[in-house]
């Protein structure tokens, strides 16, 4: 009989087998009165208990959901719940990202025993989710774009520090790349091929380079317009000898693929120039058309005739000759970026200006999305999901992307997501990717700088990358040795304290 006559919301709870379900029937057999809210789904363990179920039940209209498990130390599995405790407590730091009440979701311990203790941590949670009333559904969300019209990616102002940028005068920075050159064309006998930056369609855009030959190194260029994260190549690499040339940033992503052993060391080899700054094309684009066209694809005869970078400024030629301020057309990563300098590499060439000082704890991108209100970030995100073309560039790009062959955005088998262009289906995909990438991202931007409509996903990423930097004090990318921390866990954990139920 509902002891709430009819007026029950949607409660999804995940119990694990062996203590909560069990805790849940001593409930039952000792006839303790429950609401009837709940919904369960029974599951081996809580370390079973992937966040994205979670997360799929709170999109798809689940007014709360509760995770319970064996009390810690007595997982049946013996670190099932240790697992799931550094998991559940990252995602419910998550969840206001994506403007949902981090009291929507709960998770505790129950025992088999504990027929009261159940009854009270039901209670208790169906209580407060009441209190909050229906979730409101993200796909209803008024929309909310606040920095910029026209669907172009919000920018929030970049504050101090930020990196002066300037790169050395041309002669310089060609002595740099020659030296650069001559170092793997001295490797490259030895390895199947060295990965670069070659100019691209137009002088405006570079491409990778796949030097093979000794020849196919004068291609090599260096320079604001190496966009390109060429980590994002290393995993097709495995088992064969390869070199990479890589940005600061993008030796962070080369360290994290060796801590997870996604490449041998004894198989790639680094060639690190230090870097400063690549552009943000879209940025370019504005200041040179004034259309700020989001594919970045300027008409190939409209193009330059070359492009050159010389201290802070790039100088254009051409029938519409121009000269910008590097700093203006700098990607927003490059202004406050802390590693200009590869951190590993075989070969270190050139110089980078210093960091003006520590990074900024919120990105811009970040405090724009801290500074809205949960009904904001609802908004914000259903408006930039509606221009989401499901394109899965951000994926692609992404170099710690690698599961792509049997991505769970694509399975049928489970069947995560369907394939419909509504909002919740691609919010729900751009989900799964800050959690796979939660403990992992190192913030090299990728993502957004491939998405065609410019949709500000990097600050999903730097979000969970903030909760991990909280919770256990773990940056990724900067030490070959370090476990990422879900992969890890300790007994007693010390910044995550038990959520009274
Ligand atoms: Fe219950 Fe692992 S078996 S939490």
């Amino acid at each position: 009989m509902p002891v709430l006559k009819g007026k029950e919301l949607r409660v999804v709870g995940f119990l694990c087998n062996w203590c909560s379900y069990g805790g849940a029937d001593t409930a039952g057999v000792g006839r303790f009165s429950q609401p009837t809210d709940l919904r369960i789904i029974r599951v081996p363990c809580s370390g079973r208990v992937d966040p994205m179920f979670v997360v799929k039940a709170l999109l798809g209209g689940a007014d709360g959901v509760l995770v319970s498990g064996c009390h810690p130390r007595d997982c049946h599995y013996s670190q099932g719940n240790f697992y799931a405790r550094r998991r559940l407590e990252t995602l419910k730091t998550f969840l206001p990202a994506l403007g949902i009440d981090p009291d929507r979701f709960q998770y505790t311990w129950v025992s088999a025993s504990e027929g009261q203790r159940w009854k009270n941590v039901v209670s208790n949670f169906v209580e407060k989710v009441h209190q909050l009333g229906h979730a409101p559904r993200i796909e209803e969300a008024a929309p909310y774009l606040p920095l910029a019209a026209g669907g172009d990616t919000p920018r929030a102002p970049l504050r101090p520090p930020l990196r002066p940028l300037s790169y050395p005068a041309a002669g310089t920075l060609a002595a740099s790349l020659e030296q650069l050159r001559e170092k793997i064309r001295a490797a490259l006998p030895e390895l199947d091929c060295v990965i670069g930056w070659q100019q691209g369609f137009d002088t405006l855009h570079a491409t990778p380079l796949f030097m093979r030959k000794p020849e196919d190194v004068d291609k090599l260029t260096w320079g604001p317009l190496n966009v390109h994260n060429l980590a994002t190549y290393l995993p097709q690499f495995k088992n064969r000898k390869v070199g990479v040339v890589v940005k600061g940033c993008d030796s962070r992503s080369v360290i994290e693929l060796l801590q997870e052993k996604l490449v041998e060391p004894d198989n790639v080899r680094v060639f690190g120039m230090a870097c400063e700054g690549v552009v943000d094309m879209t940025r370019v684009q504005r200041a040179l058309d004034g259309t700020g066209n989001a594919d970045g694809a300027m008409c190939a005869d409209t193009a330059p005739s070359s492009v050159g970078v010389d201290g802070d400024n790039l100088s254009f030629e051409g029938e519409a000759p121009a000269r910008l301020k590097l700093a203006d057309v700098v990607a927003e990563k490059c202004r406050t970026c802390d590693t200009p300098v590869p951190l590993l590499g075989d070969v270190a060439e050139g110089n980078a200006s210093a960091p003006a000082g520590p990074a900024p704890d919120a990105p811009p991108s970040l405090e724009a999305l801290d500074a809205m209100t949960p009904e904001q970030r609802r908004g914000f995100w259903r408006a930039q999901m509606d221009r989401c073309l499901r394109c899965y560039a951000c994926r692609n790009a992404c170099p710690m992307c690698v599961c792509r062959d049997h991505c769970i955005a694509e399975s049928r088998d489970p069947h995560w997501t369907t394939q419909e262009g509504n909002v919740r289906e691609k919010l729900q995909f751009q989900v799964i990717h800050a959690l796979h990438l939660a403990g992992r991202c190192t913030e090299c931007g990728e993502c957004q700088r491939a998405c065609p409509v410019n949709i500000p996903v990097l600050s999903l990423k730097q979000w969970m990358n903030r909760s991990v930097r909280t919770l256990f004090d773990y940056r990724a990318g900067v030490d070959v040795n370090a476990v990422p921390p879900l992969l890890a866990f300790a007994v007693e954990e010390k910044n995550i304290k038990e959520h009274g139920l």
